[in-house]
């Protein structure tokens, strides 16, 4: 379907990545990309499953942009409000993310499907997953997140490869010193248990959890390192240091790791 520009163009600069994001009257335009249409499908199963919780897609319009829903609320917020950091927004995260994956798990991808590169679990996929459940990609509404946004990284993976990644930015698995300052002092251990709690992780993901974070931060770090070499908002979030974060958090993590553990088990 086409649509029409009739409405002005307001820029919306939450993201880290994709240049020319817009958002026109009650729909954003993005550019498309070679999974475009294979993400398209993805958000119409999630419709048809009934779940609210993502952009509807509406179509391309003349420029040949991707139309989707704009949905109303508060993302992409710096510094975090308190309500960002709450265990109540972190139980409804784990409620959204669970709902996400059981409305994705009956999506059968097109013969064709293209999807964007990452790094991903060593694991047979279970679903596809959203695979960047960061800070900026989660809408709040009255205080909790309701919706996810920019699906632009989902892929075939497992749940638990994106349990991990939307901890890494929520729990959040992070050296303090990359933190925003309401983030520093939070109790990480009782977090993961509460996030798995609300989610209802089975206990076998709960052993292998820390793991995984483990190794999703070499994996991420060399899958970083290679979309920065492709220019654009990749090259600079690598220049403006996210290759040494993930570093970093990788290195917090080894001091940590027993000691988170045992909240999980
Ligand atoms: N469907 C949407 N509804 C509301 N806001 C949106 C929507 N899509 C994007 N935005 C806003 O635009 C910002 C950047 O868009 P995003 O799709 O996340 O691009 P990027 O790839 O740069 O992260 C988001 O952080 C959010 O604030
Ligand atoms: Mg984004």
């Amino acid at each position: 379907m086409f649509v029409a520009t009739v409405h002005e163009e307001i820029p919306l600069l939450g993201g880290d990545v994709t240049d020319g994001v817009m958002r026109v009257g009650d729909t954003v335009r993005r550019p498309t990309r070679p999974s475009t249409p294979s993400v398209h499908a993805l958000l119409r199963h999630l419709e048809a499953q009934g779940f609210d919780g993502a952009p509807r897609v509406v179509g391309l319009d003349e420029q040949g942009r991707e139309v989707l829903t704009y949905l109303e609320g508060e993302s992409g917020l710096r510094p975090l409000p308190a309500y960002a950091v709450t265990d109540e927004a972190l139980a409804a995260l784990a409620g959204l993310l669970r709902r996400f994956h059981d409305a994705a798990a009956s999506f059968l991808p097109p013969r064709q499907a293209v999807w964007e590169n990452g790094s991903n679990d060593d694991r047979a996929p279970e679903l596809v997953g959203h695979c960047d459940v960061n800070l900026d990609n989660v809408i709040f509404r009255d205080g909790l997140p309701y919706a996810f946004i920019d699906f632009d990284l989902a892929r075939p993976t497992t749940r638990l490869f994106d349990v991990v990644t939307t901890l890494r930015h929520w729990a959040p698995l992070a050296d303090p010193v990359d933190l925003d300052p309401l983030q520093r002092d939070l109790p990480v251990g009782p977090r993961l248990r509460l996030f798995c709690d609300a989610y209802g992780l089975a206990p076998r993901d709960r052993r292998r959890l820390l793991d995984l974070a483990r190794l999703r931060f070499s994996r991420s770090y060399i899958a970083m390192r290679t979309r920065a070499a492709s220019g654009g908002g990749w090259a600079r979030m690598w220049a403006e240091g996210a290759g040494t974060r993930i570093r970093r958090a990788g290195a917090w993590l080894d001091i940590h790791q027993d000691e988170l553990h045992a909240h999980l088990v």
